[in-house]
Formats: C-alpha cells, structure tokens, sequence
C-alpha cells in the first residue's frame, strides 16, 4: 500500500504526463480538494471545463458534472475516478418524465437543474446552477409556461426571487432535504453571533425565510464570496459539509460551523486520491455522451455557461 505522500507525488507525476486537468467540487474530501487545480460550484466547473487545454479532465464530483464536461469537449477523455458518484437529486428526473411534462404543457419552455443526466438536458431548453437559476428564469418572457425540474427546493427559491409561477418536478436532494430547521437552531443557540449561509436546494429555507425574512441564499461559490464580503467573523453552513473545508481555505481568520455532520454527501465522498491516481495511470472511468444526446443537450448548457 502507498502512503499518502507517495500517492500525491504519483498524482503529479501522472498529471504532467497526461496533460490533465484537475476539477473539483466544494463537497469535496479535504485532501482532493488540495491537489485540485480547481475548486467550484457547478457554475465555475462547468466553465473550467469549457476553457481547459488539458487533454483529460479528471472530475473530483459526481456523474452528472463529468457528463457536462464530455458534452462540452467531445474531443478530450474526461474521468470519473468511481462511476458510482452518482446524485439522488439526478436520479429523480428521467428523458421520459420530460417528454411526458412537455406533451401536457406543449407551449412551456423547459428549465433544468444542472443536477440531471444527459438524457434529461438533451430534452431541455435551459440549464441553470444555484448560481444563476434566478436571472436564467427572471429572463425568460412573462407570458410563457415555466417547467422547472428537478429540485422543489431551489424552484421555491426561483419562484420567490422572480415571482413567477413555476410548474415545478418534486424532486430533492437527499442531504439537503435532511437538513432540519431544529438542526439549525441548535447551531444559532451555540453561535449566537454566527450568519446563516444557506444552500436553496435545503427543504428547510422556506421557513427559516419566514423568520428571516432578508435572508439570502447562495450557491457553493456564492458562499465564499459572501463570507469574504461580510463583517460577521462566523458562519454556519447550511449545506453539504464539505463546504467548510473549502470556507475554511478561501476565508481565513473567519470560523465555519457546520450545520450537521450528518449532512454528508456519499456519492462526493467516493473519490479520493487513491481513484484520482488510478484513473489517471489506467484512463478508467471514462465518461462518454452519445453523440445525438450530446448534440442535443449542448445548447442548454452553453446557455447555462453564458449568463450569470
Ligand atoms: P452548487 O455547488 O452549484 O451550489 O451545487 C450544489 C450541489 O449540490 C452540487 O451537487
Ligand atoms: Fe446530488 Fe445532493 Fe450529492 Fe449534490 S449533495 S451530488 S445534489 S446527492
């Protein structure tokens, strides 16, 4: 077995004779984080991948995320190090499901979360992230129906934001959805002082809106960039714990608490340096779109890159 140093050293190594490119989401195991060559939201790692020269993308995320970047460089060999990564949320939403939504709402333009497979965003209009699923929607024409998939959580917050009328898929994410208003308020009786920094896609933001009702929601990446701009010294962090790490590394001197550590992502967590390496020394885990899906589901994502 090789230690963790040496596995590091052959990730370089592998890396420069590969000409590869690493990609990592802000969920995340701390130590791929650190040997990423770029750490974002789903927003900020789609236009990596969208303006890398590296010949492989190796994707530290999940499946949907590896997917979009095949679908924007049919050329380059792109890496998922555990084809299991997968995401509940994506898992929610087949191709079907839309052509079966589209044909009962034939005049409504489709909306979907990045958080879907290529199938699903090749039935798609639109793409968008929690980075800018509020300004996608808030352009689109008053007049035309809005179908808003999969996540319910983050289609509440679009509709709030916009104050237009969604029809919307009732869809979540497992470890969002879990996430209790109680688990909250423990948090705010530990840290009184602490700013809430809350993900959308939480089943519990409506209610904690209600009571705070000048809140805002942020992406992953929206998160930093608030934390860096805000004068308050600690923050609880409403979303997948990963997140603290990346917090913790972008804004020092400010403290993170993490909402609960059960709000563990699974499917994040299956890749670790030990896969990362591999994939890169055997090419495994190749991520491919067939070429009419991938043709289909580029224009929503280069829409979803374009804006916000
Ligand atoms: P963002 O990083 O785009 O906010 O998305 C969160 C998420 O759940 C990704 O799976
Ligand atoms: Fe999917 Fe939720 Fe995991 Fe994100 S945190 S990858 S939405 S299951």
């Amino acid at each position: 077995l090789l230690d963790e140093a040496e596995i590091r050293r052959d990730i370089e190594r592998l890396r420069r004779e590969r000409n590869a490119v690493i990609l990592a989401h802000n969920y995340q195991r701390p130590e791929v984080q650190q040997i990423a060559d770029f750490v974002g939201d789903s927003l900020g790692l789609a236009r990596q991948a969208a303006c890398t020269d590296a010949d492989v993308i190796v994707f530290a995320g999940v499946h949907f995320m590896a997917e979009t970047a095949a679908i924007l460089n049919p050329d380059k060999t792109v890496l998922l190090p555990d084809e299991r990564a997968g995401c509940s949320l994506a898992d929610t939403l087949t191709a079907q499901d839309v052509r079966d939504w589209k044909a009962a709402h034939p005049d409504g333009v489709v909306v979907v979360y990045v958080n879907t497979t290529a199938d699903v965003k090749a039935e798609a209009d639109y793409c968008v992230t929690s980075g800018n699923a509020v300004q996608i929607v808030s352009a689109l024409p008053d007049h035309v129906p809005v179908l808003f998939a999969p996540d319910k959580f983050l289609a509440a917050h679009v509709a709030r934001e916009t104050g237009r009328m969604l029809d919307v898929w009732d869809g979540a994410c497992h470890v969002h959805a879990a996430i209790r208003i109680e688990d909250i308020t423990a948090q705010q009786e530990a840290h009184p002082d602490a700013e809430l920094l809350i993900h959308p896609e939480c089943g519990c933001s409506t209610r904690v809106l209600q009571q705070v009702p000048d809140l805002r929601l942020y992406s992953t990446e929206g998160m930093v960039t608030r934390a860096r701009a805000s004068s308050a010294s600690s923050f609880i962090v409403v979303t997948e714990l990963g997140m603290v790490h990346r917090l913790e590394r972008e804004v020092p001197g400010k403290t993170f608490v993490p909402v609960a550590q059960t709000a563990c992502c699974n499917y994040m967590k299956m890749i670790t340096l030990e896969n990362i390496c591999e994939s890169l020394r055997d090419l495994s885990g190749q991520v491919t779109v067939p070429e009419p899906i991938r043709r289909r589901a580029l224009l929503p994502i280069e829409r979803m890159i374009a804006i916000g």
